[in-house]
């Protein structure tokens, strides 16, 4: 089964889109999804290519169990046709990636969007940039990013899955062209079927 695949833009990809590439990743190990998904980040700059994470991202998300581990990498037009998402940070990477795919005349099918339109408790319309400021800016974004990355995984994927509850998997081939993937669960002692068309 072809997987779902999401990637996330900042500036620098040292701080802000590593950050909600591993709540995303943590989100979709909690709810026993991970294999289902391909997930990265990249920065529109190219400076930092090939650094880890900022420490002061890293130290603040490990103090809520998220483990950020990826390397930064500029977003390159191959990205249009690699993504089913590409969520941008902030109204600047917004632009920058539109303006990519437009130079490089990118057919991609990628849906381009703010993380920021999936926020459900707090106002900003932007991740704010953290680089420059102080500690306390970088448990902000991580509040900030754990309500929208939440809101995306709400709107696209709550209900198309939720694997925690799986007692058995068949898929059944009937011709050659519908495959029925047939999801068992066993709830409270009550059995329920879902089919589901691909
Ligand atoms: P990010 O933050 O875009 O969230 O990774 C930044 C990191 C580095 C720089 C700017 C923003 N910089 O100018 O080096």
């Amino acid at each position: 089964m072809k997987k779902i695949s999401v990637l996330f833009v900042c500036l620098g990809n040292i701080c802000r889109s590593p950050a909600a590439e591993s709540i995303f990743i943590s989100l979709l190990v909690k709810k026993g999804l991970k294999d289902g998904f391909i997930v990265d980040s990249a920065g529109t700059g190219s400076w930092h290519i090939g650094k880890e994470a900022d420490s002061r991202m890293r130290i603040a998300a490990e103090r809520r169990d998220i483990n950020i581990l990826s390397k930064a990498r500029q977003i390159t037009s191959k990205d249009f046709d690699d993504f089913n998402y590409i969520l941008a940070m902030d109204d600047s990477n917004f632009r920058n990636i539109q303006d990519l795919k437009n130079r490089t005349a990118s057919t991609g099918f990628a849906s381009i969007k703010k993380i920021q339109d999936f926020r459900s408790v707090f106002n900003e319309q932007e991740v704010p940039d953290p680089y420059f400021g102080g500690d306390e800016g970088f448990d902000y974004v991580l509040d900030i990013l754990e309500d929208s990355v939440n809101g995306f995984f709400g709107k696209y994927f709550l209900n198309l899955f939720d694997l925690s509850l799986f007692r058995n998997l068949v898929i059944i081939k009937v011709n050659n062209f519908v495959h029925y993937l047939i999801n068992c669960m066993s709830v409270c002692n009550n059995f329920y079927c879902v089919i589901r068309f691909y």
